[in-house]
Formats: structure tokens, sequence, C-alpha cells
């Protein structure tokens, strides 16, 4: 299955890809993820994009397809995967339309206020990327990660600016993609405002849905 999970910031892209992706073994790959761990080791494409994450813009198309289409070249993706941050944009979806098929794609539902609350509580583990939130989802031990002990963080573009930011290129950018996806009948919508377990009720009836449409 080839998955695109769509939504605004904070709607609980990257919780849920976690734990479907856990459960039907397909590799969650977040370009949010790739990006945050290459400002950590200050590679050159960190440098590249530390600033334009800092400020909630987006990075550049051609950057981002280049750096989808070499992932999705590798093995591990022929069962196939889950897409969690990408395409943000049209010509993001038109050019992976140009070398990857897609089965279907999650768009997370969610009021811009339920967002604000989510992200100004989010908590990342600094070593093993697992989510938090400190009224929602706590972790056991304060600022520990319950997976592995790591150090939990506040994200640098978790700041009321860049999370305004974030919402407004979301709605300019990002938001097209739902007419895009929708006119293509591959769009299926979830709401993601209630609990982690309902939202993923959700997705496996989708995908449940869509494993009787691949076999038939
Ligand atoms: P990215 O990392 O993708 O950030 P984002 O889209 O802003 O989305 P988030 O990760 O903030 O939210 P999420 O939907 O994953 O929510 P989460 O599950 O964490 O991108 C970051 C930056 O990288 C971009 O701004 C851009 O600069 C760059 N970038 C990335 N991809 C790009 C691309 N394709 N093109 C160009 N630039 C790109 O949940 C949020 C919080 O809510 C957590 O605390 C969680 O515990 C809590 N929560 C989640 N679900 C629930 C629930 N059901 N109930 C209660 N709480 C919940
Ligand atoms: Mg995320």
């Amino acid at each position: 299955m080839r998955l695109i999970f769509l939504g605004a910031p904070g709607a609980g892209k990257g919780t849920l890809a976690t734990a479907i992706s856990k459960r039907h073994e397909l590799p969650q790959i977040s370009t949010g993820d790739i990006f945050r761990e290459a400002v950590k080791n200050e590679t050159e494409l960190g440098r590249k994009v530390r600033g334009i994450m800092e400020r909630g813009e987006l990075v550049p198309d051609q950057l981002t397809v280049e750096l989808v289409r070499e992932r999705l070249s590798r093995p591990d993706v022929r069962e196939g995967y889950i897409l969690d941050g990408f395409p943000r944009t049209i010509p993001q979806a038109e050019a992976l339309a140009g070398f990857q098929t897609i089965d279907r794609v999650i768009n997370f539902r969610i009021d811009e206020e339920v967002v604000v609350r989510r992200l100004s509580g989010r908590r990342v583990c600094r070593s093993c990327g697992a989510i938090y939130h400190v009224d929602n989802m706590p972790p056991k031990r304060e600022n520990l990660c319950d997976r592995c002990g790591g150090e939990l963080y506040i994200r640098d573009d978790d700041t009321i600016e860049a999370i305004r930011k974030r919402l407004e290129v979301y709605e300019r950018q990002t938001e097209p993609l739902i007419a895009y996806y929708r006119e293509r009948e591959l769009l299926r919508d979830i709401d993601s405002s209630r609990s982690v377990e309902h939202s993923q009720a959700q997705i496996e009836e989708i995908l449940s849905a869509l494993g009787s449409d691949l076999r038939a």
C-alpha cells in the first residue's frame, strides 16, 4: 500500500503514521523528520534548511522532490510506504505522480484551535523521535521518553509565530492538494480532532476497503 498522510501541522500525521507503520510494517517516510535529522547532524542539507524550517516556511520543491525520489528508490519500500508530510504543494504532487502510483491519500481534518493546542504542548524525543503531548499523551517520567529514555524537547518550529506561519503556508500551498487528490478519486477524509484511537480506527477502515479493492 502506497499511502499519503495529508493534513495541517499538528493534525496528528506523525503520531498516526508511527502507529500504522508499525501495525502494517510499512516504512514511515517523513520529510520533516529527514530535514530535522539533517539539521541535528549539521550536514550540508541541514545548513540549507535550518532557517527555512525555523521560520515555518517550505523547503524548495526541487530539493524535497529529489530527496523523496532517492528515498523511494530503496528496496525497503517495495511493499509500500507512508508518506508523512509529502507532497505539500501541487508541483510536488505532480512530480511524485511522474515516478510513483499512489493508492490512497488520507486527509486529516481538524480545526485550527485544536492544532494550536496540540502543537504548543508537543514534546519530541531527541534520540528516537517519539511524539508526546504534555496533557494528551504525557510520558510516564517527566521529560523522558518512555521508549528509549531519551530527553524530550520542544521543536524549534513550535513557537507561536512559526505555528501561525505554518498554518498560513498550509492553507495557501498544501490545502489545494485536497481538491487535486479528490479529483483523482484517491482522497479519503478522517476526523482527526478526537483521540488517537479514533483516528486509527478510521484509517484501518479505509485500509481494509483499499485491501479489498487491490485484491479485486
Ligand atoms: P513536518 O515535520 O512535516 O511538520 P508539520 O506538517 O508542520 O506537521 P507536524 O509534524 O507539526 O504535525 P503532525 O501532523 O505530524 O502532528 P503530530 O503527530 O506530531 O514539517 C516541518 C517542516 O519541514 C516544514 O515546516 C517545512 O519547513 C519542512 N518540510 C517538511 N516536509 C516538507 C515538504 N514536503 N516540502 C517542503 N518543506 C517540507 O501531533 C501533534 C501533537 O498533537 C503531538 O503533541 C501529539 O502528541 C498530539 N496529538 C496527535 N494526535 C492526537 C490526538 N488524536 N489527540 C490528542 N493529541 C494528539
Ligand atoms: Mg509530523
